[in-house]
């Protein structure tokens, strides 16, 4: 096509990637040469404005390496990731929550219940949590991959004074679909603030930095979706503002106080009650 003119410019450009062999890669791509032209129109976007985002790109993707994408946090940030685990949510389940950067495949196989405490400080406290299906019948086969940051907000990747997989494990649930985890209370932390997607982006747009304190888990079982998704502390200070929009009331618990000299005993607390917070994950059929 030689005469390209603002009239026919979107639909030749979108009909360039019609040879795409994969049939939806090529409904993604000439859907997003969709949209970006419009937008383009919309805003009627300057060279200086496109110049001025490439750089920023560029910047997103100097800082990037593999064990830091700043392209996910962008996402994050604008609320892309929070979207589609909103679209990729079963409304019969338990609701979705962003992955983050800190899953590591193959954290070890614990018993049930588990002790994540080691040398950790920090508040000790009892994740109780029950898996079942979307009608409430437990969940019997069901296993979880948990993560957590430490006491100082970190997570054991980026923290070298952290054992290998500490606070993290994976286990599976009691035949009554049960699961107990005696760790430290998660606690508020930031997201990068030396790239540009804070310094750039989301710090001159006077957000905050914080995401709330959470626990994140993987629960899965043969015949269920998948779950990925984060427990919140009710008490937190940042639940109305988390940076990357993974708060949803149906994810945040609050810690009780319960008697239980037993459980006390086995994580080493003086008294007789501990901290618990009780959930129920539901999964969705496949
Ligand atoms: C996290 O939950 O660990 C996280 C999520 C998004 C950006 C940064 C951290
Ligand atoms: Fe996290």
């Amino acid at each position: 096509m030689r005469n390209i003119d603002l009239a026919n410019i979107t639909e030749a450009a979108a009909q360039s990637f019609q040879g795409l062999p994969d049939a939806r890669q090529q409904v993604l791509v000439q859907a997003l040469v969709k949209s970006l032209h419009q937008y383009a129109k919309d805003v009627q976007l300057t060279h200086a404005e496109w110049r001025a985002a490439l750089v920023f790109l560029h910047k997103v993707g100097d800082i990037s390496s593999d064990s830091r994408s700043e392209f996910s946090l962008l996402s994050d940030v604008m609320g892309l990731s929070s979207l589609v685990d909103l679209l990729d949510s079963d409304p019969s389940a338990t609701p979705g929550s962003v992955l983050g950067p800190f899953h590591t495949v193959g954290s070890p196989w614990l018993d049930n219940p588990a002790n994540l405490i080691g040398a950790n400080e920090g508040q000790r406290v009892l994740l109780r949590a029950s898996v079942c299906d979307s009608a409430g019948q437990p969940l019997p086969t069901a296993t979880i991959d948990f993560w957590q940051n430490a006491g100082n907000g970190l997570y054991w990747q980026v923290d070298p004074s952290q054992p290998q997989d500490n606070l993290r494990c994976q286990l599976k649930v009691s035949a009554e679909g049960r699961f107990e985890i005696a760790t430290i209370r998660a606690v508020p932390y930031q997201i990068p603030t030396d790239g540009p997607v804070w310094l750039d982006l989301v710090q001159p747009a006077g957000r905050s930095a914080w995401r709330p304190a959470h626990f994140h888990v993987i629960v899965s079982a043969p015949g269920y979706r998948t779950l990925v998704t984060e427990l919140f502390d009710a008490e937190d200070p940042y639940l109305d503002s988390d940076v990357v929009f993974g708060v949803r009331d149906a994810l945040v618990g609050r810690y009780q106080e319960v008697i239980d000299p037993q459980a006390c005993a086995r994580i080493g607390l003086s008294g007789t009650t501990v901290p618990v917070m009780n959930v129920e994950i539901r999964l969705a059929h496949v």
